[in-house]
């Protein structure tokens, strides 16, 4: 053979290879999520909140499929979604990284389970894959100007007081099983008591400014920012 004909030769040969190699479906998914996540971004936004590496998500796994046919009896993973109290317009997803403020970004939402329990109120939230797992809020007695954030916290019983159980908001004390859960539209509403053991009216406050959500007594109206509601779809 001729250095041109073998070269030709090897261009064919190599060509045939490539098409082999990405015709398998599995590879394709690979690069189908290499694209579609930045997963390197991701990684290491979480290792420097001192979480795990996100485990990849996609519409292709058995178990996304499996909780399809049969949602009572496997955990699914839904997410939050936070939509405008004012006219019900998403803002976005409750992300799984601090401060938990709205994102679109499939890899970057929280996955949390449908809330159940023998009653609608006082329930947890329990989060996929966190090192504290349920959502809720940091803070004590919440002051009538004063703003609870948002975390991720280890169990503190229904209808108690905030606790030093541990949580992603620095050392603070928080509260997890405060939510009211309306399975026909999906909205979570939360209660907070105060430090005196008593209930406080509150509702939920987006803040662009820190792209956080906070727990607001109702009579409170920050200068920036909106009322939210939150919902498990
Ligand atoms: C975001 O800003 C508001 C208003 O200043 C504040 O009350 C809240 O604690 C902040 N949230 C976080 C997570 O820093």
């Amino acid at each position: 053979m001729s250095n041109f004909k073998s070269l030709i030769f090897a261009f064919f040969a190599f060509l045939q290879l490539t098409t082999f190699v990405t015709a398998r479906p599995q590879f394709k998914n690979q690069m189908k999520r290499d694209v579609d996540q930045p997963t390197l971004l991701t990684n290491a936004a979480r290792m420097a909140a001192g979480l795990p590496p996100m485990k990849p998500r996609s519409m292709y796994t058995p178990t996304y499929v499996a909780a399809r046919s049969n949602p009572s009896s496997v955990p699914v993973d839904h997410y939050v979604e936070i939509r405008r109290t004012s006219n019900q317009n998403s803002v976005g997803y409750i992300s799984k990284i601090f401060p938990y403020g709205p994102t679109t970004i499939n890899g970057l939402k929280m996955t949390v389970s449908i809330p159940s329990g023998s009653s609608p109120a006082n329930l947890a939230i329990t989060i996929g894959g966190a090192a504290y797992p349920y959502l809720g809020f940091s803070g004590d007695t919440l002051s009538a100007s004063g703003t609870n954030a948002m975390t991720t916290t280890n169990a503190v019983p229904a209808l108690s007081k905030a606790q030093s159980v541990g949580n992603s908001y620095a050392g603070s004390k928080s509260e997890s099983a405060i939510w009211s859960y309306s399975p026909s539209t999906g909205k979570m509403t939360p209660s907070w008591i105060q430090a005196t053991g008593s209930a406080v009216a509150v509702k939920l406050w987006y803040y662009p400014l820190n792209d956080s959500v906070g727990l607001i007594r109702s009579s409170n109206n920050p200068i920036t920012g909106y009322q939210v509601d939150l919902y498990v779809v």
